[in-house]
């Protein structure tokens, strides 16, 4: 089977030539040393995005995540968030680890909760509970479907916050696709947070690194935690003129993207044994539900036709990037439409 259209994940981006080549020519320094002059520009572009004092380029999203959280917290302190983020699932417990964090789960729909849930889920200043410390918020919300947290709803839970002490996170690894398709400069996001990180490596094209900003005296801290975790690098550059390249040149056709997630949407919800709740498909991506407890077989007989998606507690996914071209999303529109009149007609 030759894959011809991979919506597995925008995660999954290679550096185009262009980006390469511009790579190759980065100047280069000693990271851990500060005198890497790539990566210096590339945290002054990220700091002056999000208007913020500093930023430190750091290898990985979770890094970005965990060290805000070990920043803001006392062992034993309690961090809010959406039960669907990412840290409960992906980051092996990092927060138990490394913070010595436990976390608040919080419902909502697509990811998103209300001001007034989190308010409810803020614990007493009481000996018997852990103190609440952090409300950490997934811009855009990825296994809530790539929704946007409205603007005003982040300003409401940050009134919440700032009324009891509470610092605001943003894991931003698709800030930037909400930014895009909401209108929203990303400064607006920023000024509402104590921390803020950008991935550089999904629907950007980097092929490393997340940038993390904030005050001037976060970032100092922030720098502490990058050397204690290994962190810190050395000729960083290199790979750093890859996030420069990609904020230079691929954040607005990120709408393209959210474009093709809504072909592949709106083709979904006229199908026979597919559903969708298209109002939930805001950026690029696009989960939908397959009947008859079939959707298994849907994505294995997608990608038997070269479209690979993938699985999620029962419904499917498929995430638009820039290495998935007009022509691709054409073929996976037709390849959508025959599988299911196959099954399901
Ligand atoms: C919402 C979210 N947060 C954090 C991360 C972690 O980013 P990284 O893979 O760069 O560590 C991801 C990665 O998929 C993500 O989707």
């Amino acid at each position: 089977m030759e894959l011809k259209v991979d919506l597995f994940s925008d995660t999954g981006t290679r550096p185009s030539r262009e980006m390469r080549k511009f790579m190759a020519e980065a100047e280069v320094g000693d990271e851990q040393l500060g005198e890497d002059p790539s990566v210096n520009r590339l945290c002054r572009m990220v700091a002056e995005i999000l208007d913020k004092d500093d930023a430190v380029y750091l290898p990985s999203g979770l890094m970005a995540n965990q060290i805000s959280y070990a920043v803001h917290c006392q062992k034993g302190d309690e961090i809010v968030m959406h039960k669907t983020a990412h840290p409960i699932h992906f980051e092996s417990g990092a927060a138990a680890v490394i913070a010595g964090a436990s976390i608040k789960m919080l419902d909502g729909e697509g990811g998103i909760f209300t001001a007034e849930d989190f308010e409810g889920a803020i614990r007493d200043n009481d000996y018997h509970s852990p103190q609440t410390s952090v409300v950490s918020i997934e811009q855009t919300t990825n296994l809530g479907g790539g929704r946007i947290w409205p603007l005003e709803r982040i300003k409401e839970i940050a009134e919440v916050a700032a009324q009891h002490g509470i610092k605001m996170h943003m894991d931003g690894a698709r800030m930037l696709n909400a930014a895009v398709a909401a209108g929203v400069d990303p400064a607006d996001y920023g000024q509402y947070f104590d921390s803020i990180w950008i991935d550089l490596s999904k629907g950007l094209g980097a092929p490393v690194g997340s940038v993390l900003a904030g005050s001037a005296e976060f970032i100092e801290k922030a720098r502490f935690w990058k050397q204690r975790l290994g962190g810190a690098m050395r000729q960083a550059g290199i790979i750093a003129a890859g996030g420069i390249y990609a904020l230079e040149n691929n954040i607005e056709r990120l709408a393209e993207d959210h474009e093709h997630a809504r072909m592949l949407a709106e083709t979904i919800k006229e199908q026979p044994g597919l559903d969708i709740d298209l109002e939930g498909v805001d950026t690029n991506i696009v989960l939908f539900s397959v009947a008859d407890g079939r959707a298994d077989e849907f994505a294995d007989r997608l990608l038997e036709e070269g479209v690979r998606v993938s699985r999620m507690e029962g419904l499917l996914r498929a995430v638009t990037h820039l290495d998935v071209d007009r022509d691709q999303i054409r073929y996976a529109v037709k390849t959508i439409e025959k599988t299911a009149s196959q099954m399901f007609a």
